[in-house]
């Protein structure tokens, strides 16, 4: 009996502990993995919504940009980092989804390893290419690549990526085809595009547009059912001439499995008091974005979202026969 009382008083020690520490919290600066180069979608993501979330907080938000392989290290990281809350994975539908189907030695699994936060915005992307390529609207760029099939380069953020998705959604709706270039992250492959290194990309619009919208490169058309309204002059695929193109690139936030669920809920009414923020939803829709509602944030709407997108892209990915051992 007197070893029962004990065993109960050390548990309510320790759940007195946990949820004092959860009450604390944060009392320091938080850091958001970006799984890619700066200057890309997802460090874009990352730093419009983490400045939110900081203000929201009381603390600084960190971005660490650990890059290479398609974002595996950034995720691995966070899914070994102690459950405090204070190391948070920022992805999309390419890391958090399509590397858990193509990369077989992961040495963390994305659905049981990882907390879901809140699910953050989603946009189309962008068919764009160097301003060198001489092709007037998306018949001609196919055309252009099937009659240049050596010739043309594309960059994409390595195998699984959004970009790579991108590419793959490209290749087999218009049945054209150009080498694929990685890179690690397309904020420095937007650059080589620009200056012609590589003539292609297929890109989330929160990337390619700013530099559409400069003259640098030049858009065809985006991957969505409908026009945005942040770019209301570039036609849909399927008004281009290639239905079944269609590809969004969603976001979320994640922390390590075992977090505290009032931590966990504290990051998550942060993350929605910074998508219901006007200032911050203009930036976003201004870059084509589509932002999520609160509902659609709640941490268990979006496990539910993540766990859905695994079973929606298994097929897919592998008829696309994409795999890495
Ligand atoms: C990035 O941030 O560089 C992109 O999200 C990469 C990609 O997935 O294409």
């Amino acid at each position: 009996m007197q070893r029962r009382l004990i065993l109960l008083a050390t548990t309510a020690t320790v759940a007195f502990a946990g949820s004092a520490f959860a009450q604390a919290y944060p009392n320091k600066a938080i850091t958001i993995v970006v799984p890619f180069a700066a200057g890309g979608p997802t460090d874009l993501m990352a730093r419009i919504v983490g400045e939110h979330m900081g203000k929201e907080l009381g603390q600084q938000i960190i971005i660490d940009n650990t890059t290479g392989a398609a974002g595996t290290i950034a995720v691995g990281k966070v899914a070994r980092a102690a459950p405090d809350g204070y190391t948070i994975s920022i992805g999309h539908i390419g890391t958090h989804v399509a590397n858990g189907l193509i990369y077989k030695n992961l040495n963390y699994d994305l659905l049981t390893d990882l907390a879901p936060i809140a699910r953050l915005p989603s946009n189309p992307m962008l068919v764009a290419t160097s301003n060198q390529v001489p092709a007037k609207d998306l018949k001609e760029l196919v055309a252009y690549l099937n009659h240049n099939p050596d010739k043309v380069s594309g960059g994409t953020a390595g195998m699984g990526s959004g970009s790579h998705l991108g590419a793959l959604a490209f290749f087999t709706a218009t049945k054209a085809k150009y080498q694929l270039v990685p890179y690690r992250g397309t904020g420095p492959a937007v650059q080589d595009l620009i200056a012609n290194q590589i003539q292609i990309m297929v890109d989330q619009s929160s990337n390619s547009l700013p530099h559409v919208r400069a003259g640098k490169i030049k858009a065809y058309a985006v991957t969505a059912v409908a026009r945005s309204p942040a770019m209301p002059d570039i036609p849909t695929a399927a008004e281009a001439g290639y239905p079944g193109m269609e590809v969004a690139i969603w976001h979320g936030l994640w922390a390590p499995k075992g977090t505290p669920p009032e931590i966990v809920a504290r990051l998550n009414a942060a993350a929605i008091a910074t998508l219901t923020n006007a200032e911050v939803r203009r930036r976003l829709e201004d870059l084509g974005q589509d932002l999520p509602t609160p509902e659609q944030m709640a941490p268990a709407a979006f496990a539910a979202f993540h766990r859905a997108e695994f079973v929606k892209w298994k097929p897919i990915i592998e008829a696309a026969n994409v795999k890495i051992e």
